[in-house]
């Protein structure tokens, strides 16, 4: 008896449960049948979880019109809930929207799950945009987790032609696809993005950050494609990742600190690179960065570390190591340059302020596409200090024949451990 009881008592409970988290869902007009049954299903699964599907606030799937605004709305509801848990719904189909801000803080809300399933395409209005913002930016919110295998395509092909930041160094930035802003405890897991406008990821200022399974792909000829860009933030892991892009697959800016790189594919692309470094005035050190088991392939680099010539104030980068890293014939496979220049407003005769120590090369094999293998060009007002390089094996692509690799040093006074091709320098 007593054993019915509690039975009838768990289904009577499970009932409300399914029904009051249901009245939840349908504020929006636009349901029909369909997705109120799948919408159903899925509060069955999560009973404590606050369902927010984009449909419900009126975005419509594979229609060529802007749904920006039912995105908006649907936003609204979920950060603005009463609820610890959120799941938010961007069902299978194509959707033209942006720019959009998924802005914090959502003050009760400590997980709020952004389950992206479709295809969202960016609109190519650059009007829009402002000058350094994001297509979707994400800023302010603890908690959140974006995932669901979906696609984020910027449609950077018609934007590329206006990036003129190669000769302009006052030139509009174009929007980067994800822009995540002031986030804490962030994962984000099994997406794609392809043809970014200009970045495809960005973090700033971001704490306890974890990407996984990130598949992102752009044109070798696009311009400042770079896969993902760090910048300001500490404990950021990212791993198991594929970046095809037509600039860095990986680049970690100024002020980062405990970030781990692991089991990235990356090529076409520039490489994964530390920098630039030393641009601007008041930047903060590096410090504390893991690159291990990663595999670069045609790319122009494989571990850049570069900072400004004549950067205007001091600075550090320091802890670096990168470890278990194939190349396959890349151009610069390993190179440290402190005399990064790209604009004539600047001036390379002047030493680069940025200081660089505690750097480490460990099991760095595989082929080289250009003579010098190994470049390690320092600062003369500030040379590198603590740079280790232990089991080196790096020898020239079949494409050319064979000329021996070599090594080319500058300020610096590398130690070298174990096995080194191309030899050490003198
Ligand atoms: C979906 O559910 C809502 C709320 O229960 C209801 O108002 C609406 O009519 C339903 N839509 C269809 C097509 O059944
Ligand atoms: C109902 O909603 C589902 C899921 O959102 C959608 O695939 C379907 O086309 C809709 N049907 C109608 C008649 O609007
Ligand atoms: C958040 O929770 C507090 C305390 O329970 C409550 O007073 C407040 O109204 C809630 N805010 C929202 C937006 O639900
Ligand atoms: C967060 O919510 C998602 C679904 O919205 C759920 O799968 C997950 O278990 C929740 N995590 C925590 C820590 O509550
Ligand atoms: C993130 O954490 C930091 C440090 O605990 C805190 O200062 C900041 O306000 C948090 N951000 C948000 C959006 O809560
Ligand atoms: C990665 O994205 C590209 C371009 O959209 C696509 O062709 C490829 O199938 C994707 N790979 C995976 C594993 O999702
Ligand atoms: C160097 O960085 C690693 C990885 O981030 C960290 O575990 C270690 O404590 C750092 N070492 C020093 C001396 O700061
Ligand atoms: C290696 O890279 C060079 C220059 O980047 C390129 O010309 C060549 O085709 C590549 N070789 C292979 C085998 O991919």
């Amino acid at each position: 008896m007593k054993l019915q009881i509690s039975h009838y008592l768990r289904v009577l409970c499970f009932v409300f449960f399914t029904l009051s988290s249901y009245s939840f869902v349908l504020h929006g007009d636009n349901n029909n049948i369909t997705s109120n049954l799948s919408l159903r299903n899925r509060v069955r699964d999560k009973s404590s979880a606050l369902i927010v599907n984009v449909i419900s606030f009126g975005a419509r799937a594979n229609n060529q019109k802007d749904q920006t605004k039912a995105f908006v709305a649907a936003w609204d509801k979920a950060c603005k809930s009463s609820s610890r848990s959120v799941l938010f719904i961007i069902p299978r189909g194509e959707f033209y929207v942006g720019p959009l801000r998924f802005s914090g803080p959502c003050t009760n809300v400590t997980n709020l799950t952004v389950q992206v399933e479709g295809h969202l395409k960016a609109s190519t209005d650059l009007s829009k945009y402002r000058s350094g913002s994001g297509w979707i930016e994400f800023g302010w919110i603890n908690g959140l987790t974006l995932t669901g295998g979906g696609t984020f395509d910027g449609q950077g092909a018609l934007a590329w032609p206006y990036n003129n930041c190669a000769s302009d160094h006052n030139c509009k930035l174009l929007p980067t696809s994800l822009k995540f802003v002031g986030m804490n405890r962030t994962v984000v897991r099994r997406i794609s993005s392809v043809n970014s406008k200009f970045f495809h990821i960005a973090l700033v200022e971001c704490r306890d950050f974890k990407g996984t399974r990130l598949n992102i792909t752009a044109p070798s000829y696009s311009p400042n494609t770079d896969g993902i860009h760090i910048e300001r933030s500490s404990n950021v892991y990212f791993s198991r990742s594929r970046i095809a892009t037509g600039d860095d697959c990986v680049s970690i800016g100024q002020g980062n600190s405990q970030i781990t790189i692991t089991s990235i594919k990356c090529g076409p692309g520039h490489g994964i690179s530390v920098g630039s470094l030393g641009r601007y005035p008041n930047e903060k050190d590096v410090k504390g960065l893991v690159v291990r088991d990663c595999k670069m392939s045609g790319t122009t680099n494989g571990i850049r570390i570069k900072t400004w010539a004549d950067s205007p104030g001091l600075s550090a980068a320091t802890n670096m190591t990168f470890q278990n890293i194939i190349m396959s014939n890349v151009t610069n496979p390993i190179i440290i340059d402190q005399s990064y220049c790209p604009f004539s407003s600047c001036t390379s005769n002047v030493p680069s302020k940025v200081k660089l120590s505690e750097i480490y090369f460990k099991n760095i094999r595989g082929t080289s596409s250009s003579k010098v293998a190994v470049q390690l060009h320092c600062s003369r007002g500030r040379p590198c200090q603590k740079v280790y390089l232990e089991n080196v094996h790096l020898e020239q692509s079949e494409n050319r024949g064979n000329e021996a690799v070599s090594s080319s040093c500058r300020n610096v006074r590398a130690n070298y451990i174990g096995t080194q091709i191309p030899p050490p320098c003198h």
